[in-house]
């Protein structure tokens, strides 16, 4: 089982990454949380002190920062281990959930959204994997998606940048197995956040973020290679995967 006493949040004010971190600070984790709005994460850090029982922030910390600024990463990382010393465990959380017909319409969209879900995440990840490499324990985690796994018409900037994420996972997962380090693809299917308000979210494919967090920090605690989540999402892409592309493309999906 890895430890997760030092925990480094992304986007740490996303419903799911919220939901991890209050399963974390039960556990007693010290936790480093990064999110872009400065108010929610004031809001996020107060609430996570309080069920610490941590009112002087010494477990509870945080920054502000826009992730998809890749500029600001060094300094970020370098502030995150400053903050907690030794970090055993990283999860990436963020992600905006982009309008395929505005994609459609604008070259800039599209590479905007692949660069928020894919390119910035990736950028992150290689500032990150060194050191854990170095010293040759710990787990990364990043939040892909379902949506990575088949290119679909109606999300395929977002699953463009969700299967690259994958598979820049796979490589590094396979090149920091020989250092001891696990690196954890979860790919969640459809869960009521706000990413996901104003979409028809009846029906039992639709999953709560705490369900989600609880098979996240399952996972990671595991080392698990890649976990769907909740896990029937395996069998529901596996079958989608089998469909023939002659097939696929006449199914707008
Ligand atoms: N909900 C789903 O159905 C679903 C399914 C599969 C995968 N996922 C993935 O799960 C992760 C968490 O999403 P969620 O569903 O919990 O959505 P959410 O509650 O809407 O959270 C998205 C978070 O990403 C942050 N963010 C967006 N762009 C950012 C940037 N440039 N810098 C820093 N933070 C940024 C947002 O911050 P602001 O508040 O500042 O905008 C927000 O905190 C994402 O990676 C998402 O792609 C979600």
């Amino acid at each position: 089982m890895n430890p997760m006493n030092n925990v480094v949040l992304f986007g740490a004010t996303s419903a799911i990454a919220t939901a991890v971190a209050r399963e974390l600070v039960d556990t007693g984790a010290r936790l480093f949380c990064v999110a872009r709005d400065g108010d929610a994460l004031e809001a996020l850090l107060a609430d996570l002190r309080v069920r610490a029982d941590d009112p002087e922030g010494n477990r509870i910390l945080g920054a502000r920062a826009d992730l998809a600024d890749i500029d600001g990463h060094a300094a970020l990382w370098q502030q995150a281990q400053e903050a907690l010393g030794e970090v055993d465990s990283v999860l990436l959380a963020w992600g905006t959930l982009p309008d395929q017909a505005a994609c459609n319409a604008s070259v800039d969209a599209t590479l905007q959204a692949i660069h928020v879900n894919g390119t910035s995440a990736i950028a992150l990840l290689g500032r990150i994997a060194p050191d854990f490499e170095a010293r040759g324990r710990g787990v990364i985690a990043a939040i892909g998606s379902v949506a990575g796994d088949r290119g679909r018409q109606s999300n395929y900037a977002y699953g463009t940048a969700k299967g690259m994420l994958a598979i820049y996972l796979q490589g590094l997962r396979n090149r920091l197995f020989f250092s001891g380090v696990d690196v954890v693809t979860l790919k969640p299917g459809f869960v009521r956040t706000p990413m996901t308000e104003g979409l028809n979210r009846a029906g039992a494919l639709w999953a709560e973020p705490e369900t989600v967090a609880r098979g996240i920090v399952r996972a990671m605690r595991r080392g698990r290679d890649v976990a769907y989540l909740p896990g029937k999402w395996w069998v529901i892409m596996t079958i989608i995967r089998l469909i023939p592309e002659y097939l696929f493309k006449r199914l707008k999906l």
